[in-house]
């Protein structure tokens, strides 16, 4: 059994987006410490637009195969060794399935409301599904909850979360984000990637101006 832990991204948006790609730098920055971050089904012409950041391979390995084809993950995912992250799985994720698996699979899908289960097209590889309750999270916060139960051993319902923030940019003005965040021990504030509150605040203004 391996003591490092890998937390696979399986990219299935058709392109990057800026908000993607501010997902996938927090988790490049939050995985570490021994542990590895794969980003996978990345179509060559995204590989290039990637921030740089992300073209270290000693911060992300990215590969345009599917995660299927990692080195040895076929093998370690017949002995059930492989979890998928599913919002659709029956069993929640416990800090005991710390010595169950040595990869975790994540769908890299923008969150949709209500969800289109597209963490589905995923099951397709017979890996042990896991849940992290019933809340809509982003593809960063799951994979910061998942380590804090595999890492940190806590348990899912002693985690803070933040449902639904709502920011208020003005009087009249506020975007509501239809999701389960991690909430910041200090501030109270839903945890995110760097610059995601600027681009929110951005798309926010450009649907107002839309309606101007
Ligand atoms: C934004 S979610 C996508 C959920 C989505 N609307 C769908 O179509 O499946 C991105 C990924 O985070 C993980 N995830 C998010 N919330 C989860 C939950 N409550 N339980 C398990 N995994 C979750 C899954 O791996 C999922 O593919």
């Amino acid at each position: 059994m391996e003591s490092s832990k890998k937390y696979v991204v399986e990219h299935m948006e058709d392109g990057i987006f800026p908000w993607v790609k501010l997902e996938y730098l927090a988790v490049s920055r939050d995985v570490g410490g021994g542990s590895k971050f794969f980003l996978t089904s990345l179509k060559p012409e995204l590989y290039a637009s990637l921030p740089v950041e992300l073209q270290d391979s000693r911060v992300v390995t990215t590969t345009t195969e599917e995660v299927i084809m990692l080195p040895g993950l076929q093998q370690l995912a017949n002995q059930g060794r492989v979890c998928l992250l599913d919002p659709g799985a029956e069993v929640d994720l416990s800090p005991g399935d710390a010595v169950n698996f040595d990869y975790y699979v994540f769908g890299g899908i923008l969150g949709d409301d209500p969800p289109r289960d597209r963490t589905g097209e995923l099951r397709r590889y017979g890996f042990q599904g896991r849940r992290l309750g019933v809340k809509q999270m982003t593809t960063d916060t799951a994979i910061r909850v998942t380590k804090m139960i595999i890492e940190d051993q806590l348990k899912l319902n002693d985690i803070e979360y933040v449902d639904t923030p709502e920011f208020r940019w003005n009087k009249h003005e506020s975007t509501e984000m239809p999701f389960r965040y991690v909430k910041d021990k200090l501030t109270g504030d839903p945890v995110m990637p760097e610059g995601m509150r600027e681009l929110i605040r951005n798309d926010a203004n450009k649907s107002f101006d839309d309606f101007m």
